[in-house]
This record gives structure tokens, C-alpha cells and sequence, in this order.
């Protein structure tokens, strides 16, 4: 049986398009997912049905997903690897289930995705659990058959979304990812109280972060207007901020069909850039303090060949400047959390471009929102 979902404006609940009316959902979906997992200063994920001692057996995670959930996926790597030191593999799931992929004693499989039903990554499910691996699945829809299949399931609290292009359930699969690597972290007792402590209370602050930046809205569409007739637009950063970067180039290229690439910023001079003209935009993400030199130097790199360089940092980070030509600034929080709030410019960015362009934002051309077939 097919559910038509019986969408009109009123489902829009006044916003122009369900993928703006989805961006301002993201501070309760990030509060809803991470709520029901914090009780008492500690982190409960019940539906893990894991002991300590299993937590502590893992000695490898292996994340399967398709587009937005596998950029979530390998945002996860380095904060599973930077907190709880568990070797972290991420691979799309077509790419997976083709491979022979080799799954040993104390792998956990984590399969990402907002529909439950994406085609590589059911298959990617089964692949794993017919080669004897445990697998966790972290959908966004209830009774999906990824949630249905996977051995145990994380929600994350979303919401229904509507709009082709993710938002509110990419921000939410990221808390889900944050609040299973403090788990494991501190299971392992790779953090103490302390760090967990300081860790939630940026968490907690996430959802007011985000309505912050989301509250910028006319001053990114105002920087968006003047890319309408772009051929090429680059996002570059490195750790985390590459992480990220994959996000937001295909966020502008899947709803305004601008030609967009996402590269480790280190990967410039090994042949993309010479791809950067006169005018080309290049936005680079730097949250990572102890990366912004190197991020710096790599903005003047393409400065200097006539790209326009947009900057989204840290406030604070002020030597920015010098090397950008536009600068957003997100607020503080742990280093861990940032992509939660560089995403945001990031897809309003996309967003007003397709909007200026005259796309249709919510159902894009060629996609579909759930990816049943292969
Ligand atoms: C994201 O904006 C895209 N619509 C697409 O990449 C999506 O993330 C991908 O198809 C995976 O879908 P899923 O999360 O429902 O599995």
C-alpha cells in the first residue's frame, strides 16, 4: 500500500518550500534525538541491547550508507576515532555489497539511513548479517525495513521529511553518531566524567545554536543571488571540515544542479587547481583550530588564482579575514560538533541558489526521495 502523502501548503506550515520548513525543524529534531539518551549526566541508548563488555569487545565499526547518511557516516569516523580510538571503515553501500567485504570477530556495522528502504543499503544490511556481523541501523522511519531487518535500531527523532534533499534527518543522524561515540568512548574509558560532562552541555546547546544561524537566513540569500549563473563551485576542508564539505557540495548540487565538488583542501595541489579561474567561488570550511594555518594557506592558494573565497569559521577566528573574501561565523562548541552547525549556511547556501535559479527545491529533477531500486 502506498501512503500518498497528502501534501499542501498547509503541510508547509507557511514556509515556501518543505525544505525550509525542514531546516527550521533541525533544532528539535537534534533535541528530540539526543533528549530521550541523557538521563542523569549519563548517555542511554537502550535500543543498543549491548552490555559494557560488548561495547568494549568492538574493535572495528563499519559504516554503510548512500549520499547524505554516508557524509554523516564519515563525519562519525573521526569522532568515533578521536574519542573512543575504535578503527573506524566508512563505504558507500553500492560500493559495499559488491566488494566481498571483509567483516571480522568485533565488527559492529552501523547502516545510516532516513527512509529505511534505500536499496544498496538494505542490501548492504543483509550482506553484513549474512557474513555473521552484528548490525545497527540508524533510520529515520519507523517500521522501516532497515529497521525492521538490522539486529538493533537508533531512531533518529526527525520527524516525517518530506523534501527530496535532507536536512533535519542528516542533523539528526549526526547527534545519533555523536551520542553512540561518547558511549563507546566512555565505556572504554577513553573520557571521564568530566569530558562527558562538558561534552553534553555543547550538545545541549546545539538546538539555540542552530535556530542562531538559521535566523541568517536573508544575508545568505543576499551572498546566494550573486552565484545564480556559477558553472563550478568548490568546497574545500580538511578533517571534520572535508567531512562536511561532501554535505554541502551535493545539498547545492542535487536541488540547483550547479556543477559542485567537495575536495580535502591538502588535495588542491595535486591537480584541482587548476580548475580555479577568475571568479570561481571556492567556500572553504576551517572549524579545526589546529588546522586554520594550514586551511589559511590553502585559501590563499586559490585567492591568489582569482578565486572568491567564502569562509565558514569559528567566531574568533579572525585571521580568517585576510584570506576571505566573505565570512560566516558559527558560534563555539566542541570540536567534535561543529559540522552540526557549518551545515547550516551550507544548506541555506544551496537552498536560495535553487530557489534563485527557479528549481523545483523539493523535488528535484531525475531524484526521488527514497532510492528503492538499484
Ligand atoms: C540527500 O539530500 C539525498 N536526497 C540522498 O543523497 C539521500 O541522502 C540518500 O539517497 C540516502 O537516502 P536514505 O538516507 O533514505 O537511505
Amino acid at each position: 500500500v502506498r501512503i500518498e502523502w497528502d501534501v499542501n501548503a498547509a503541510e508547509k506550515g507557511g514556509y515556501e518550500h518543505f525544505m525550509l520548513k525542514e531546516m527550521y525543524e533541525q533544532p528539535k529534531a537534534i533535541t528530540d534525538t539526543f533528549s530521550p539518551r541523557i538521563k542523569d549526566g549519563k548517555i542511554v541508548i537502550d535500543e543498543l541491547n549491548m552490555t559494557d563488555e560488548e561495547i568494549k569487545a568492538i574493535n572495528k565499526i563499519m559504516i554503510v550508507a548512500c549520499g547524505s547518511a554516508y557524509h554523516a557516516g564519515v563525519t562519525s569516523k573521526y569522532v568515533f576515532e578521536g574519542l573512543s580510538r575504535i578503527p573506524v571503515e566508512v563505504d558507500v553501500a553500492s560500493e559495499f555489497r559488491y566488494r566481498n567485504p571483509i567483516l571480522e570477530e568485533g565488527t559492529l556495522v552501523v547502516v545510516i539511513s532516513q527512509s529505511g528502504e534505500t536499496a544498496d543499503t538494505l542490501a548492504a544490511l543483509r550482506e553484513s548479517k549474512a557474513r555473521g556481523a552484528k548490525v545497527l541501523g540508524i533510520v529515520n522511519v519507523v517500521g522501516s525495513s532497515i529497521a525492521r531487518e538490522a539486529d538493533n535500531v537508533m531512531y533518529t527523532w526527525a520527524g516525517p521529511e518530506i523534501a527530496v534533499a535532507t536536512t533535519k534527518a542528516y542533523s539528526a543522524q549526526l547527534i545519533s553518531l555523536y551520542l553512540l561515540a561518547m558511549k563507546f568512548a566512555y565505556v572504554k574509558g577513553e573520557i571521564d566524567d568530566t569530558v562527558l560532562s562538558d561534552m553534553l552541555e555543547d550538545l545541549k546547546s546545539l538546538p539555540a545554536q542552530v535556530e542562531m544561524l538559521l535566523n541568517n537566513k536573508q544575508k545568505i540569500q543576499r551572498f546566494a543571488n550573486r552565484y545564480l549563473a556559477a558553472r563550478d563551485i568548490f568546497f574545500i576542508g580538511r578533517g571534520i571540515d572535508y567531512a562536511i564539505s561532501m554535505e554541502g557540495s551535493l545539498k547545492l548540487k542535487e536541488i540547483s544542479y550547479i556543477h559542485s565538488e567537495a575536495y580535502a583542501a591538502g588535495e588542491l595541489k595535486h591537480g584541482t587547481i587548476s580548475l580555479v579561474e577568475e571568479g570561481t567561488l571556492v567556500a572553504s570550511v576551517l572549524t579545526q583550530k589546529e588546522l586554520y594555518k594550514k586551511m589559511i594557506s590553502n585559501m590563499v592558494e586559490v585567492r591568489t588564482r582569482g578565486a572568491f573565497v567564502m569562509a565558514v569559521t569559528m567566531e574568533g577566528n579572525t585571521e580568517v579575514e585576510r584570506a576571505a573574501d566573505y565570512v560566516i561565523y558559527i558560534p563555539e562548541t566542541n570540536k567534535y560538533f561543529t559540522n552540526s552547525l557549518a551545515i547550516i549556511p551550507l544548506q541555506l547556501f544551496g537552498y536560495y541558489v535553487s530557489v534563485g535559479r527557479g528549481c523545483d527545491v523539493d523535488k528535484p529533477r531525475n531524484l526521488a526521495k527514497s532510492v528503492t531500486v538499484e
